[in-house]
């Protein structure tokens, strides 16, 4: 059996910083599994978001007075901290607030593919990508009659690159997830990368499931678009990043027409404001930005490679506790002790619905998400309607993942 020996972070005192990990639900104490979903927030983000709305509210780029300035200033601190987390070289110009990181493919697909995609042209996705990177670029398709292709996933969970430059011959763009949300596969970047380049195509990358993990480097990874989302990694809700060398961005027509994104505007016609702003239509998440930027410190002070190599050695605890608990138990990643791995387990217990799994987990305070996990594809490649899947994050220990086995246990009993 393995042993208690998860030690990477104080997890007790992470935990003291999660109101919401305190809660009691029926007499149990609340075991968040589901962070690959949405994560937990600190009381710090709580803090600085409340703050924000108690003392500082007051719209930003328009008010001359002290508080809109400074409203102004804190919420361009969230877009700087922003840009620092993946290291973007640029961050006041290059880094786009949007809702999340789905309104950021939509505005890509809809902007840059728009302007440079005509029928036949080819843009190469993989088969594990979230439906917020295939849907948008399908109703490209239907509109403009692009080919989409696709990198296949083999039996051990990865993309298949054995055909990579077969596959991206002739691309425009390329777009891969960093890590997937199901396999909790970490996504071999660098290869995929060349070869689009080689081509002559545009990358970009989804890192909504990979930057609240593990450290992430846009100009090491010579990506050229990524995109993450606020609430993954405890920010707020309501807030994504894109980001994208400033020369495309400059080329790109905008995306939602309104105040703030324009220079100037006659009665036939308009120009369009300075990178960023031209692509952040309206009133902007002020506090989010602003929780966002508190949430990032957060995760700074603790540390990503801290971070990181605690979520290792615990995803390989519990896909070993599992394995050895339920030999039944089919697990859809890669195992235990594997390289560029993360902590999203998906599994199927027998022929017990998924959805059967995650319920009576419910009864004991165990949150798991179960479904498609807005991956349809990549389901229809595993031959399953569904999995249960459970996701790690800093706050949990190997505690959290015996009241899991234990809680399994009692799905067993029930269920067969
Ligand atoms: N994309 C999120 C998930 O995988 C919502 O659960």
């Amino acid at each position: 059996m393995a042993s208690l020996e998860v030690q990477t972070l104080a997890v007790e005192a992470i935990k003291a910083d999660f109101p919401l990990l305190s809660r009691v639900q029926a007499g149990r104490k609340i075991v968040f599994l589901d962070s690959a979903a949405s994560a937990q927030r600190p009381q710090a983000v709580l803090d600085a978001m409340d703050d924000y709305y108690s003392t500082t509210h007051a719209n930003v780029h328009r008010g001359v007075y002290a508080i809109a300035e400074e409203a102004t200033r804190r919420y361009e601190e969230g877009r700087l901290a922003a840009g620092r987390l993946i290291n973007a070289p640029n961050p006041s110009r290059e880094i786009i607030l949007t809702k999340n990181v789905t309104e950021a493919y939509n505005l890509v697909t809809y902007t840059w593919g728009r302007k440079n995609l005509q029928r036949g042209d080819v843009v190469v996705l993989t088969e594990s990508e979230h439906h917020a990177n295939i849907v948008p670029w399908l109703m490209l398709k239907a509109e403009r009659e692009i080919e989409i292709r696709y990198l296949r996933v083999n039996d051990d969970f990865r993309l298949d690159l054995s055909n990579l430059d077969e596959v991206v011959r002739d691309a425009k763009f390329v777009s891969v997830t960093a890590a997937s949300n199901v396999l909790g596969t970490i996504t071999d970047l660098a290869p995929i990368v060349a070869a689009a380049h080689r081509a002559g195509a545009l990358v970009m990358a989804d890192g909504a499931q990979l930057v609240p993990h593990r450290p992430v480097d846009v100009q090491a990874l010579d990506l050229d678009l990524f995109g993450y989302t606020g609430h993954k990694l405890m920010g707020p809700t309501g807030i994504g990043v894109l980001w994208a060398r400033a020369e495309i961005l400059e080329a790109m027509p905008p995306f939602l027409g309104g105040g703030e994104m324009i220079n100037d505007v006659r009665l036939d016609s308009f120009t369009t404001n300075e990178l960023p702003w031209k692509f952040e239509a309206g009133t902007p998440p002020i506090a989010e930005s602003i929780g966002l930027g508190a949430a990032i410190k957060y995760l700074e002070a603790i540390g990503l490679d801290r971070i990181a190599a605690h979520e290792a050695a615990l995803t390989d605890y519990t896909l070993n506790r599992l394995t050895e608990t339920f030999p039944e138990i089919e697990i859809f990643g890669p195992p235990a002790g594997a390289d560029r791995r993360g902590g999203v387990i998906s599994f199927k217990l027998g022929d017990i619905h998924p959805h059967d799994v995650a319920q009576v987990l419910d009864e004991h305070a165990v949150c798991v998400r179960a479904g498609h996990h807005c991956a349809k594809p990549l389901m229809r490649r595993l031959g399953v309607n569904a999995t249960t899947r459970a996701s790690l994050y800093l706050y949990n220990d190997e505690h959290d993942v015996e009241t899991l086995i234990e809680a399994l246990v009692d799905v067993k009993r029930m269920f067969q």
